[in-house]
């Protein structure tokens, strides 16, 4: 790859150096399990992944797009198929809801979504990509407000230094890598090495997604990588305690009770966005699930939650049990 533009200043101010952010997780990473990571000292936070046409055609889908200042600085997520749809949709973004910066999703290659041509579909043509960052951005510039990436290695085949090289010319800020094969899925172990190599060529920040599985791995990405910053992601669905793990050097092995608690204060936050209590009370049920990994009384506990009749009935017996574990 020969020399590419000279760091923008956007994408160093942007990025820190040595953040740990909370990945996107689409079901999961709304906005108050982002509040409750920004608590417990995630850096940084992004949106799960929201259809740049919907928003176009539908308006803002609150559910995902909602947030508080609390998750600041926030990436708002979105994917499409086309140049024009998505820098379309990120002005409606930037004049509506103010994010610290619109990231562009290329890696999701979920078969229904590479259907459609979008997300990771484009890994196919890194020329689209590039033109994807340079319309978004050029939209983007009235407000101010920097275009970040989120890839994987290519689809099929490993086309990073071309991928990249596009996004650097489109005028990208900063680049996440999830160092996988689209079509891969989660198989196999990250190439970090590959993170490595993105950042020798890379004049934006990099951030390592993938393969985090204890507070000692964002040490050990860091070190072994050189990236800018570190992406956690399903670890931190179970313990999202990993961020302050991080900040104090050291495990901390959070109680049934805390866990417990945490998905009440969770819950409460829910209430704000959700559009009636019974749907947040069926949803925090995937967080109950994840925060309750690895307990013997996992699954008496689920099924004393989940044969509730209502949201009242829910609370009642989370309450209790809180009383209850020491
Ligand atoms: C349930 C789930 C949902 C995800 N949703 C998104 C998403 O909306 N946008 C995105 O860029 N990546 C998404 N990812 C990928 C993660 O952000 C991350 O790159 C990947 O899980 C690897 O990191 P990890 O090993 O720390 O989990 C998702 C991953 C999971 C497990």
């Amino acid at each position: 790859m020969g020399e590419i533009k000279k760091e923008t200043t956007k994408g160093s101010q942007l990025i820190k150096k040595g953040e740990v952010i909370l990945a996107p997780m689409a079901g999961y990473t709304h906005s108050a399990f982002r509040r409750f990571c920004r608590r417990l000292g995630a850096d940084r936070t992004y949106t799960e992944l929201i259809s740049a046409p919907g928003f176009v055609h539908r308006g803002i889908p609150k559910k995902y797009a909602y947030f508080t200042e609390e998750e600041k600085p926030i990436h708002v997520q979105l994917f499409g198929r086309t140049p024009e749809e998505i820098a379309q949709a990120a002005v409606i973004v930037a004049q509506e809801l103010k994010p610290d910066a619109v990231d562009i999703n290329f890696g999701c290659s979920v078969p229904k979504v590479l259907k459609t041509g979008a997300a990771g579909k484009l890994m196919e043509t890194p020329k689209i990509m590039g033109e994807v960052v340079r319309q978004t951005v050029e939209a983007l510039k009235p407000y101010n407000i920097p275009v970040t990436a989120k890839i994987r290695l290519g689809l099929d085949e490993d086309r990073l230094e071309e991928i990249a090289e596009q996004l650097i010319e489109g005028g990208v800020s900063a680049i996440a890598l999830h160092p996988r094969l689209g079509v891969v899925g989660y198989a196999g172990e990250p190439d970090w090495k590959r993170i490595r190599d993105l950042k020798k060529i890379s004049p934006v920040p990099v951030i390592g997604s993938g393969g985090v599985k204890n507070w000692r791995d964002i040490d050990r990405m860091m070190e072994e990588t050189e990236c800018d910053a570190v992406m956690v992601g399903r670890a931190a669905l179970s313990n999202p305690w990993i961020f302050k793990e991080y900040k104090l050097k050291k495990d901390l092995k959070v109680s049934l009770k805390e866990r417990l608690k945490a998905v009440y204060e969770i819950l409460q936050m829910m209430f704000e966005y959700y559009p009636s209590p019974e749907k947040a009370c069926f949803e925090i049920r995937s967080i109950l699930v994840q925060f309750l990994k690895g307990f013997t009384q996992s699954r008496e506990i689920k099924s004393y939650l989940m044969t509730v009749k209502g949201c009242e009935e829910f609370i009642n017996r989370l309450l209790e049990l809180i009383e209850k574990f020491s």
